[in-house]
């Protein structure tokens, strides 16, 4: 269900459980076009046996999980939006979403061309798109005014002393407008979100606005972490059908 953020909650919930239960993960072919990645891949096997666990909430850690067990074969169906479903499994999620040479390769050229002279770099990911649409406003899909991200970015600028910023966002002509270009920014235009989420993971450090693809940016990437505590909107209905707790890594960093 969903794109590519929602795709990785899902697959790295899955992973992790049958790494536990230590039996074989079945991704269907229809549902995951695997030339994306390095090593994972669908398979077709004719599972017999098999009964569905529905998560609780999208976004709430469901311990129910736990409980599943290896008398019949499983199907995983939710969003599974939480670290904790997969948090013992680092090495093996990050060995799993290693993306395929021809998407990490532009992107990780791009990333390097910036580190000349030792730099530190922070990628920002900038949510728009849909999320600006009256309908998911109204559910609390919020989207990262400029003072966000100009805070945000000053807050690297003086924590680490050389730096240089990728912005990659669904929206960079929004980007380009909102976003002082100084000399330490550049802006992503592959217009690929795979070739983005690779740019993302190689970055030293990420800035996140809102959304699922934001978060496996931040995650993937490993440094530090900022991201707006305003998404989802406080009170509003998604924020209250989810745990904060549970989506935000406690490590990472909240500002507004
Ligand atoms: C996992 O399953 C395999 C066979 O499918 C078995 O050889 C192995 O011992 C099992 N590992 C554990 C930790 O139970
Ligand atoms: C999977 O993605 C590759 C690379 O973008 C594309 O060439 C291929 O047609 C896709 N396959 C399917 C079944 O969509
Ligand atoms: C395995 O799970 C099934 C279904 O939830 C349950 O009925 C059964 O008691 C469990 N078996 C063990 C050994 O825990
Ligand atoms: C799960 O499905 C496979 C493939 O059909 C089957 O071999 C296996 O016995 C099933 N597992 C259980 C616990 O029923
Ligand atoms: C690069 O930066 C790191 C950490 O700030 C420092 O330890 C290292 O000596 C620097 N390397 C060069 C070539 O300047
Ligand atoms: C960005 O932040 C700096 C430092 O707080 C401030 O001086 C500047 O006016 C801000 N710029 C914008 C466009 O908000
Ligand atoms: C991108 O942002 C610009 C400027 O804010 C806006 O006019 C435009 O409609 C947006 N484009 C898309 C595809 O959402
Ligand atoms: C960017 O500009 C500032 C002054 O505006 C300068 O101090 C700095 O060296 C420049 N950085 C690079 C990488 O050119």
């Amino acid at each position: 269900m969903g794109r590519l953020g929602n795709i990785l909650f899902q697959l790295a919930a899955l992973l992790s459980c049958a790494k536990r239960l230590n039996v074989t993960v079945c991704i269907p072919a229809n549902e995951l076009n695997s030339s994306y990645f390095r090593l994972l891949r669908t398979s077709n096997i004719k599972v017999t046996n098999l009964k569905t666990f529905h998560e609780g909430m999208y976004a709430k850690y469901d311990s129910n999980i736990e409980h599943l067990n290896t008398s019949m074969n499983w199907t995983l169906s939710g969003y599974f939006q939480s670290w904790k479903y997969f948090y013992k499994d680092e090495d093996l999620i990050r060995r799993s979403f290693e993306f395929s040479p021809n998407i990490q390769e532009p992107a990780a050229q791009f990333v390097e061309s910036f580190r000349l002279k030792n730099i530190t770099i922070i990628g920002v990911h900038v949510r728009r798109g849909d999320m600006t649409t009256d309908n998911l406003q109204k559910l609390g899909y919020a989207t990262a005014p400029p003072s966000y991200l100009n805070k945000s970015m000053n807050y690297f600028r003086e924590k680490y002393s050389n730096i240089h910023f990728i912005i990659a966002s669904d929206n960079i002509s929004w980007c380009e407008e909102n976003i002082k270009r100084d000399n330490d920014t550049e802006f992503s235009k592959f217009n690929d979100p795979w070739v983005d989420m690779a740019i993302m993971s190689a970055c030293d450090h990420v800035i996140i606005t809102s959304g699922t693809f934001g978060w496996w940016g931040a995650w993937l990437a490993g440094g530090d972490v900022v991201y707006f505590k305003g998404y989802p909107r406080p009170g509003s209905v998604i924020d209250k059908g989810m745990s904060r707790e549970d989506y935000y890594p406690s490590q990472w960093i909240g500002m507004e």
